[in-house]
């Protein structure tokens, strides 16, 4: 089995000092890694009739479009303001300093399809939260999150307490 962690690099104090970010651009570089992570997220969540896969832009749509195909579901795009062009939702959810905002369309999800939602990475749970919250104005069932990465001593997993939440890493 492939070592998923030899492929994620540590970089002390990026992008503030005291940060140790987990940079995946080596996974990502890596054919083998990139499959296995790709599998690794989909395993949870294989047979159980999944309807449409969702993610946020930037680095969620990465593993969105392999995930989809992979559980037999379309891809939903969940993006940052002014980037779509029907009607659409928002919801805005507070950071550590200010306040960030996403975007889905209304019609990206029928009532009562079956959603998993994908990211790289788990944090605060801000990013997932408003994706779930976007996604039930618009009908969904939340079937559950899948990271490739939880930051475990942040909050985010409690944020996201009424989800099923997955993890392929645990930092
Ligand atoms: C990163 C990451 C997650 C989010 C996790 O995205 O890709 O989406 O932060 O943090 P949270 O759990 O505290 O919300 P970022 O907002 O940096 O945008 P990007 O994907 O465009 O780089
Ligand atoms: N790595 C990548 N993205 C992040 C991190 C991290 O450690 N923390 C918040 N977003």
């Amino acid at each position: 089995m492939i070592d998923l962690k030899s492929f994620v690099r540590d970089i002390p104090d990026y992008p503030k000092p005291g940060i140790l970010f987990r940079d995946i651009t080596p996974l990502l570089a890596s054919p083998e890694a990139l499959s296995a992570a790709t599998d690794a997220l989909a395993e949870p969540f294989l047979g159980q009739d999944i309807d449409v896969i969702a993610a946020a832009e930037a680095r969620g749509f990465i593993f969105a479009t392999p995930l989809a195909m992979k559980l037999n579901a379309g891809f939903v795009p969940i993006r940052k303001p002014g980037k779509l062009p029907f009607e659409f939702h928002t919801h805005q959810y507070d950071l550590e300093y200010g306040s960030d905002e996403l975007q889905v369309h209304t019609d990206s999800v029928q009532p009562g399809q079956r959603v998993v939602i994908v990211d790289d990475l788990l944090a605060t749970g801000g990013t997932m939260e408003a994706c779930c919250r976007l996604l039930e104005k618009c009908g969904a069932e939340i079937v559950g999150c899948s990271f490739l990465i939880h930051l475990t001593d942040l909050v985010g997993e409690a944020r996201l307490a009424p989800y099923r939440v997955e993890s392929v890493m645990k930092y």
